[in-house]
């Protein structure tokens, strides 16, 4: 191997490792701030969307409409451990519901759960 072509492996070894590393290194830093809104439209996550309808929401394309319209919440539950306490477990005020039991079953995440609430019962 020549000196030269020595020089460009090596060259080409650090740009590699350089745009290689750079969206990891990026990633890393700047964790992606997930919202009440987002875990809520997500199909993987609240997917509250199959159920209710939410107003105001843009991407409220084609909501279900098995649950109650999510809307003027703080009126009905001006208590808003009332209102998480019904995410968490809708199955211990309606036994025989459909809504998946998100807190009691680990479905979403203490901390996703007070997202979630802080979203509807500001809605
Ligand atoms: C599979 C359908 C389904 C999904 C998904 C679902 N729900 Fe429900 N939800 C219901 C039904 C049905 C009720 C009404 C209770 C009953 O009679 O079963 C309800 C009731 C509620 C209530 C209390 C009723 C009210 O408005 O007074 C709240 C709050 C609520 N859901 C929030 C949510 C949130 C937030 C999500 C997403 C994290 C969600 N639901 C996902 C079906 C669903």
């Amino acid at each position: 191997m020549t000196m030269k072509t020595m020089m460009r492996a090596a060259c080409l070894a650090v740009f590699a490792a350089l745009t290689i590393g750079e969206p990891v290194l990026a990633d890393e830093a700047a964790p992606k701030m997930v919202s009440g809104k987002d875990i809520v439209l997500d199909r993987g996550k609240g997917n509250c969307m199959a159920c209710h309808e939410i107003p105001g929401i843009p991407e409220n394309i084609l909501p279900g409409n098995f649950g109650p319209a999510l809307a003027g919440v703080k009126e009905r539950y001006p208590d808003k451990s009332a209102l998480r306490a019904r995410i968490w477990n809708e199955a211990s005020f309606q036994p025989n519901t459909s809504m998946p039991p998100f807190g009691k079953h680990h479905i979403l995440t203490e901390d996703e759960i007070n997202k979630v609430t802080d979203f509807i019962y500001g809605l």
